[in-house]
């Protein structure tokens, strides 16, 4: 049996374990697979957005916390991110690369929390973020709920998630990458090849573009403002505005 066919709440107690298993060598494994990509199109989602200097910033699934510091950089000194991630490991690096940067932008604080029941108040933030991560909680719908929930009316859920890439040549060939290039690769460098190969899997199967719109964020109250898809549908930004 897989993680992906395992029930609910195992499935995320196994989620959880796998990333922790991970979260040593996530950043390098994460920069040599995508040849550092994964920077640019966090960069893209910074920029659209385009949070005013003096924001409130949630990012759920943080990770390492790469989305956050960069969306800490885009804030004035008056602007907070707040970075939430249920794998205790994951909290545990992203606070290691906190304390080595140099303070610039606005606030910036991890702390470890399930994106399913955030232990925030209602219309607490200005926006919400997450990327590579709404795949891989279980259920997605009821994170970006959460995630509508906690951002004011009015204001922004940004989404960053793998899609299926399209294209006689490249969809082909990125299956192929993602079926035996990454688990070998993820494999090598984490010591933990399942991962690798349910990363992959998972991304192939979720849903991505208009039916990503359709199924998950808009029967979460939120409202599409835009969406981008990345080096060939290989990811895709999401931005949607909380319905008033
Ligand atoms: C692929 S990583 C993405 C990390 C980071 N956002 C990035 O862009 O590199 C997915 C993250 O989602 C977290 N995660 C999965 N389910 C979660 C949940 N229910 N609540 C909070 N974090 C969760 C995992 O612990 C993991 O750190």
């Amino acid at each position: 049996m897989t993680i992906d066919t395992l029930p609910a709440p195992q499935r995320a107690e196994a989620v959880r374990s796998m990333f922790g298993s991970i979260a040593g060598r996530y950043d390098r494994a994460n920069s040599l697979l995508s040849g550092g990509m994964h920077h640019l199109w966090r960069r893209k989602a910074v920029r659209m957005l385009a949070s005013e200097k003096d924001d409130r910033v949630l990012d759920v699934c943080c990770g390492t916390g790469d989305l956050a510091f960069a969306l800490a950089d885009a804030l004035g000194a008056d602007g907070e991110v707040v970075a939430t991630d249920f794998t205790p490991e994951m909290v545990h690096f992203a606070n290691e690369k906190l304390d080595g940067r140099p303070s610039k932008g606005g606030t910036l604080g991890f702390q470890q929390a399930d994106a399913t029941s955030l232990p925030f108040e209602a219309d607490w933030f200005d926006s919400a973020t997450v990327s590579f991560g709404i795949r891989n909680v279980v259920p997605p719908a009821a994170g970006l709920a959460e995630m509508a929930r906690v951002v004011r009316p009015g204001g922004r859920v940004l989404v960053l998630e793998f899609g299926q890439p399209d294209g006689w040549f490249f969809g082909p060939l990125f299956r192929f990458y993602s079926k035996h290039v990454m688990p070998l690769i993820g494999g090598l460098i984490t010591g933990q090849r399942a991962a690798y190969e349910y990363l992959p899997r998972t991304s192939l199967n979720f849903p991505a573009g208009d039916q990503f719109v359709s199924e998950l964020l808009e029967p979460a109250g939120l409202s599409l403002v835009e969406k981008v898809s990345l080096t060939n549908g290989i990811a895709w930004i999401y931005l949607a505005e909380v319905r008033t």
